[in-house]
């Protein structure tokens, strides 16, 4: 079975994982947020989320780079027909949007706050806020993500269970 490049795959279930900690680690600091705000004392909490998400940032940049580069090489679907060809190529690439989108919205939603210099041995700025806009955008952009994320689990089990061809092992290190 012809399988995905190990980095794409290594690439692929890491996001996973990130992403459910970065989720569940979001949704806490919508609370930290509400409840305390961006200070001194709660900063730390917004770094570790931001520093995760910019790991799932480089590491889908790095996955697009590596997927282009090898093309020709990767696996293909037997499409039931045109319209299934369009939905999956556009999930996918709604997917590795939504994954370069979010993290930089919340980039934006902590360099206006002022808080960045922090991170380079700048005081604490007096006054320091998070923008309610860019909460909204970056909160609305995750939603999305996850609908894509159900609808696209949901399509490989109904693909696997149509075709009787196992997808998963194409996704995986070790299965042959
Ligand atoms: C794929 C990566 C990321 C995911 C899945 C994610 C997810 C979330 C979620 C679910 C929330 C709670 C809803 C909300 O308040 O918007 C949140 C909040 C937040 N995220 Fe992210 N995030 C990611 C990357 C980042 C990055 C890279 C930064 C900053 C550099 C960041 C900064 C923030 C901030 C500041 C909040 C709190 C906003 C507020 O409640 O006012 N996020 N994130
Ligand atoms: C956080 C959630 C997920 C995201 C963002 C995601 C994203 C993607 C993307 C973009 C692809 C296309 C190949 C590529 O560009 O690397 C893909 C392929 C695949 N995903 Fe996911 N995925 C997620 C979760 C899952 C889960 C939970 C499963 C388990 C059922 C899964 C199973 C697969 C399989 C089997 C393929 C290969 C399909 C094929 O052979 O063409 N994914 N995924």
């Amino acid at each position: 079975m012809k399988k995905y490049p190990p980095f794409v795959i290594i690439a692929h279930w890491l996001t996973v994982i990130l992403l459910v900690v970065n989720v569940y680690m979001g949704f806490k600091l919508e609370d930290l947020a509400e409840s305390q705000g961006l200070t001194e004392a709660t900063f730390g909490n917004f770094r570790t989320h931001a520093l995760v998400g910019m790991l799932i940032l480089l590491i889908t940049l790095a996955r697009m780079y590596v997927k282009r580069k090898h093309k020709d090489e990767l696996p293909q679907l037997q499409y039931y027909g045109e319209t299934h060809k369009k939905i999956v190529n556009l999930v996918h690439a709604l997917m590795y949007l939504m994954l370069i989108l979010i993290p930089i919205t919340g980039l934006i939603n902590v360099y206006q706050s002022g808080v960045f210099g922090v991170c380079f041995g700048k005081p604490f700025p007096e006054n320091a806020a998070l923008s309610e806009t860019w909460h909204e955008i970056h909160e609305f952009l995750v939603k999305i993500l996850l609908v894509l994320v159900a609808a696209h689990v949901a399509g490989v089990f109904m693909y696997i269970a149509k075709t009787k061809e196992n997808i998963l092992k194409r996704m995986c290190l070790l299965a042959k």
